[in-house]
């Protein structure tokens, strides 16, 4: 069992604290691009922490800000895009996509634009999906991994619930290698097989587990009294990489 501090220090991940620097050295999938649209050109956002808007300007930008405005902390989510940026619903201050304020209706204050700067971040689309980088600049290039660039097959993107818990839990889940034979049995036996106790499922296929660290992750290498081996990779932050690059071991059943 992990101590509270040790908890603490994996899970919280907001702004100064040491897991949510280490995650803002990544970029985050944050939204699909088809749901910024001219109807619905913003999306309120709450990633490590931070409440920001994600807004598609009606020159095309996309933009990420600190949700709150400057102003008077009204949510920029409910704001109105413009050619230049989005303007906040309550007095009209205007931001364009670095967060430079561009109005301050009802009087121009060029005191304030000058010295006052709503939070901004960059924002990248890529696979179809916009990208947000929360972390010390320069920000590093979105990694171009083998299934997400490759064009010799069909993409498939399939949103799940949200997990209701911290980051960690899941990608502790990902890199457990023994609940495979136990939890997912009836996806291992496919109709076809069952095992010999439901309590231990095909845990004794496995002879041995072993882990592997790598610039990217970590490999988690089961070995199949068959012979066989799966090695399915965690890509650090979150994301874990199965497939037929892998070998199935089930795959006869
Ligand atoms: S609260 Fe946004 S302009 Fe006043």
């Amino acid at each position: 069992m992990l101590t509270q501090a040790e908890n603490d220090l994996l899970a919280r991940v907001g702004p100064g604290q040491p897991a949510g620097e280490l995650l803002r050295r990544y970029w985050m999938p944050v939204a699909f691009v088809q749901e910024l649209t001219e109807e619905q050109p913003t999306k309120f956002l709450r990633l490590l922490c931070e409440d920001l808007v994600l807004f598609l300007d009606k020159s095309g930008r996309v933009g990420l800000l600190a949700d709150h405005c400057a102003h008077r902390s009204a949510s920029l989510c409910y704001g109105r895009v413009e050619e230049r940026g989005i303007a906040c619903a309550y007095h009209g201050w205007l931001y364009d996509t670095d967060g430079n304020i561009l109005e301050t209706p009802p009087e121009r204050n060029d005191a304030i634009m000058r010295s006052v700067k709503q939070t901004a971040y960059p924002v990248q689309r890529f696979l179809g999906m916009y990208w947000a980088y929360l972390g010390p600049k320069p920000a590093p290039v979105i990694p171009r991994y083998d299934v997400w660039v490759r064009q010799d097959g069909r993409q498939k993107i399939v949103v799940h619930p949200q997990l209701d818990c911290n980051w960690f839990q899941a990608m502790e889940n990902s890199v457990d290698p023994a609940h495979l034979q136990i939890l997912h049995q009836e996806f291992i036996g496919r109709g076809q097989s069952r095992p010999v106790s439901t309590t231990r499922g095909y845990t004794d296929d496995v002879e041995s587990y072993e882990f592997h660290r790598v610039w990217y992750g970590i490999i988690k290498s089961r070995r199949y009294i068959d012979g066989k081996t799966d090695e399915p990779p965690l890509i650090f932050p979150n994301d874990l990489a199965p497939g037929p690059e892998h070998p199935d071991p089930y795959s006869h059943r």
